[in-house]
């Protein structure tokens, strides 16, 4: 067997040995919770300090090695203590495992013949997860993520609807589809790209924990139909970005079933919660959806970019992802019930289901469940403090790990207590003290707090207070 020295050149080896030392300092720095979460440069800033054309000719190994310390030093520290920011955080190491050996081994999904274990593994994950809705039966893909998840759940629900659509087009029917108003963005998205106009992509209003309220849905649908437009489609949101809010499903699955509407679950940030017996019946009736999408990449912790797309019935995604026969060159015969090329929007598509698998091997069921009861339990934690706190005013009561923070005082009014609590998270950034979002509920700014770190614990959620309360009462001041 050809050792080291044969294979690699010395400035790949040396590359390689640099960037695996690199490893341990740089996850040994992100769990520091005394160092900053981000440097917080500006753009200007960043790029007076760095070098980024490339050249002529190549570099040597040790400027690489600069470069990619840069590039470290200058990273948002996403697993620290203190990262709360997105919908995901944390660093799962036997899912950074997979990553590396889906780098090392370097292949795409299309067929079993190039992807042969891969694509078990992505079968298995993909057949776990249906159980785990409660679907009988049903098919899956992995994605690059909820947003085109969404999009994959509209095209679904447009094909029922409208099979000849794909050879004809539309046709100048006008079809509507029903979201919340507080769905995610990548709903727009779908409706953009699929043609279906976003004038008809109908935003129902929500209930005061951001969930559909069904009864508007179904008089909208009534007067879609009688304005002479083709409903097709529900999106229901398994737990909001913002506010968390958890749709009724059981209603709009109902509603749906009336309408003969695809019912398409969003539950990029909630499937997680099916993972414990203890948060699962939050998700009452997704199984009654026709389509759903799970970002294994939020709650569960597992690397960008890993999501599934679950749909109820088999044979739905290839009749769909149609390529007619010109992939015949890539697409062998008699491959279609192995080959998962079939089932996907992508040609070249990454191995992600084999960090999913890794992280759920080392961890199991029970090591998932335990992790999702843990932010639950310390979400209700924050809430707590935040109710106890006199300065701060718990925005929503929340049905997922999202927490939404505002800054209020005696004697100040709704702008001040607005800009007081922008003011607070900008200084939170710029300081590297904590990351956390900001985003606006009914007009108003917000603070948002997720609990999806594995390095978060109560103390750190009293440090967050305590931060929150000193710079705004500071601010207050001025
Ligand atoms: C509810 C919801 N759906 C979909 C998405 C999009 O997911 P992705 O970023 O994986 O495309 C997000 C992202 O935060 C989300 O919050």
């Amino acid at each position: 067997m050809a050792d080291d020295s044969d294979v690699l050149s010395d400035f790949d080896e040396r590359l390689l040995q640099g960037v695996f030392a690199r490893v341990w300092r740089y996850l040994g720095e992100s769990a520091d919770s005394t160092l900053p979460v981000t440097t917080s440069k500006s753009p200007q800033e960043l790029k007076n300090k760095l070098e980024l054309a490339v050249g002529r000719t190549g570099i040597d190994v040790d400027t690489m090695l600069s470069d990619i310390d840069d590039y470290l030093d200058e990273s948002v520290k996403t697993s620290h203590p203190h990262f709360m920011n997105p919908l995901w955080g944390g660093t799962n190491v036997a899912s950074l495992a997979g990553e590396f050996i889906t780098a090392l081994t370097n292949t795409s999904m299309y067929t079993f013949e190039l992807a042969p274990m891969a694509t078990l593994i992505e079968k298995e994950m993909v057949d776990t997860m249906l159980k785990l809705v409660g679907y009988k039966a049903g098919e899956g893909i992995f994605t690059t993520g909820g947003s085109n998840g969404n999009l994959l759940g509209l095209l679904c629900a447009r094909d029922r609807k409208f099979p000849d659509a794909q050879r004809v087009g539309l046709g100048g029917k006008q079809l509507v589809a029903f979201i919340s108003e507080d769905a995610h963005y990548s709903t727009v998205m779908a409706a953009n790209v699929l043609g279906i106009g976003l004038d008809n992509l109908i935003a129902i209003p929500t209930d005061e924990y951001g969930a559909m309220i069904p009864e508007i849905l179904q008089d909208v649908i009534g007067a879609e139909k009688r304005a002479g437009n083709f409903p097709f489609c529900v999106i229901a949101t398994a737990g909001t970005t913002v506010r968390g809010g958890v749709d009724p499903m059981v209603e709009l699955a109902e509603i749906c079933h009336q309408e003969k509407l695809w019912l398409h679950v969003d539950a990029a940030w909630g499937g997680a919660t099916l993972l414990s017996p203890k948060t699962r019946s939050l998700l009452h009736g997704i199984d009654l959806a026709d389509s759903i999408c799970w970002d294994p990449h939020k709650m569960m912790g597992v690397h960008l970019c890993c999501s599934v797309f679950l749909v109820k019935n088999s044979g739905t995604l290839g009749k769909v992802c149609v390529h007619t026969e010109k992939a015949h060159y890539l697409l062998l015969e008699g491959g279609t019930n192995v080959d998962l090329g079939h089932m996907s929007l992508q040609c070249g598509r990454r191995v992600d289901a084999l960090k999913l698998w890794l992280a759920w091997r080392a961890k199991g069921n029970e090591g998932w469940a335990t992790q999702i009861e843990r932010y639950f339990s310390l979400a209700e934690y924050l809430v707590t403090k935040v109710k106890e706190h006199t300065r701060l005013e718990l925005v929503v009561e929340p049905s997922m790990t999202n927490v939404c923070i505002r800054y209020v005082g005696y004697g100040i009014n709704e702008a001040r207590e607005d800009s007081i609590t922008m003011g607070i998270r900008n200084e939170l950034i710029s300081t590297g003290r904590f990351m956390v979002s900001s985003s606006q509920i009914d007009g108003r700014p917000i603070l948002r707090a997720v609990i999806t770190n594995p390095r978060v614990d109560e103390k750190v959620i009293d440090e967050l207070i305590s931060s929150i309360v000193e710079i705004g009462g500071s601010l207050a001041s001025q």
